[in-house]
């Protein structure tokens, strides 16, 4: 039988040996791997969880991969349908046809399509669309949805059938599974398969800046295998013949990059990009001719601010190990204090990190009665490890908590804002990161 978990031997970017341990989580179970009620007493298979960073290139990743057929080929993960992310899937249109000069008929290919959503925004504005995704499940719905989509792990075989039936893509994206993908070099020989000469590749990737400004330590597990800084993707890049042109921050999941890469080719026509670049009008006729080949100055600007965040040194990962440390224990002892002073702690959210972060502070069904959430495939089920019941909102509404800990905190503003009620009731809402505290209806301004 072949292993389920190994570690790695060399920097899966830039194939050094050379790590500096970040923080150890011990071995947990995976953060998807919700059970069924009558499976409570069954023992789960748990996971090492070390952090790690190559001294070579800098890139934060797990020391331990897990089989990706076990982490993806079924994925209760289905992209959020939330107000929030649709605004920022319309968002990521607006941008790819701007930086990717796309037009009407241009074909994109999307990797980690999932179901659909985002290429559907893309078919709408008259693009060809063709979606790649592992898992057979959420494939099966976008295709019902009628966005074509192969259910496969992207890679050269599948990038090369994709530019033989349909030509080349204009536009390759990949948004929030990059970071998931182990063999990054396979992704990108796939994007040489089928990347148009003048084509564009846009990677989204949570920001290793933002994950260390905001403490998001449960956004750590073994789906994330890694966790990217600009200088780290343009390392990993260059090695394909493909350079770093544009960099867009996005707020999503806990502060994100948009990482536009064009293949290193001398630039076609700067002088169109100039125009472009004063003149709006003008920017849309010259938009082809004025894809990106030279990296705008914000490149420039982030590898230095990364720089002096220490990313290039020990000492950015060092201090987040610390924070890391003092934050798990304060919310685990605020959590079991009001427990143990008779008040009714629930989770508002059952989102991977929530399992996390309940994980890393020692909380389980002992201390939190239910964790609500939106999402039908999660209720009834329990949180792996910490063995927590999912709740629909509604079932959560009939009585709920005094305290919510607010496990979907990247949706802080639309869940407080919907839930003034409860806090006009008296609830409140302990918002774990970066720093543990305590939301009222008083204080619930600072997010609304
Ligand atoms: P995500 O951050 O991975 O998208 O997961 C967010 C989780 O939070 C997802 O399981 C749905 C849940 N959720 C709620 O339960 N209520 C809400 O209002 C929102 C926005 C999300
Ligand atoms: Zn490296």
């Amino acid at each position: 039988m072949r292993d389920v978990v190994w570690a790695v031997d060399g920097c899966r970017v830039c194939g050094r040996d050379d790590w500096l341990d970040v923080i150890s989580f011990g071995s947990v179970p995976l953060a998807n791997g919700f059970l069924d009620p009558a499976d409570r007493d069954r023992e789960e298979p748990t996971f090492p969880l070390d952090v790690v960073a190559c001294r070579g290139c800098w890139l934060m990743g797990l020391r331990h991969v897990v089989d990706p057929e076990v982490l993806f080929s079924h994925y209760v993960y289905v992209s959020s349908d939330s107000d929030l992310m649709r605004r920022h899937m319309r968002h990521i249109v607006e941008l790819c046809v701007d930086r990717a000069g796309l037009a009407a008929g241009d074909l994109v290919v999307e990797l980690g399509s999932n179901v659909g959503t985002q290429l559907g925004m893309f078919a709408d504005a008259g693009m060809r669309v063709t979606g790649v995704d592992p898992a057979r499940n959420l494939v099966e719905v976008a295709n019902e949805r009628g966005i074509d989509s192969i259910p496969d792990f992207f890679g050269p075989e599948v990038a090369g059938a994709i530019a033989r039936e349909n030509g080349p893509a204009r536009l390759v994206l990949g948004r929030q599974c990059f970071a998931h993908i182990p063999d990054v070099h396979n992704i990108l020989k796939g994007v040489d398969a089928v990347l148009a000469p003048d084509g564009v590749l846009a990677i989204e990737v949570p920001y290793l800046v933002d994950l260390f400004d905001r403490n998001e330590f449960d956004t750590i597990y073994h789906e994330h295998a890694s966790y990217y800084s600009v200088g780290t993707l343009n390392h990993l890049f260059a090695a394909h013949g493909l350079r770093v042109v544009d960099v867009e921050r996005v707020a999503v999941h806990g502060g994100s990059i948009v990482v536009f890469a064009a293949r290193d080719a001398a630039p076609r026509n700067p002088a169109a990009r100039d125009t472009a670049a004063r003149d709006t009008a003008a920017r849309d006729t010259a938009a082809r001719d004025a894809a990106p080949r030279l990296p705008r100055p914000v490149v420039a600007e982030l590898l230095a601010m990364e720089e002096r965040c220490g990313l290039t040194s020990e000492r950015a990962y060092l201090e987040f190990a610390e924070r890391t440390r003092r934050v798990i224990t304060a919310v685990g002892d605020l959590v079991r204090r009001l427990v143990a002073d008779g008040r009714r702690v629930a989770g508002y959210g059952a989102p991977s990190k929530g399992t996390t972060l309940l994980q890393f502070c020692g909380l389980s069904h002992r201390e939190l009665e239910f964790c609500s959430d939106t999402t039908t495939l999660k209720h009834g089920k329990l949180l792996p490890g910490t063995r927590i019941p999912v709740y629909s909102p509604e079932q959560a509404r009939r009585n709920p908590p005094d305290y919510y800990v607010l496990l979907a905190w990247n949706y802080a503003e639309e869940i407080i804002r919907k839930e003034r009620p409860y806090l006009e009731q008296g609830g409140r809402f302990i918002v774990p990161l970066p720093e543990p505290h305590i939301v009222s209806a008083e204080s619930a301004g600072e997010y609304i």
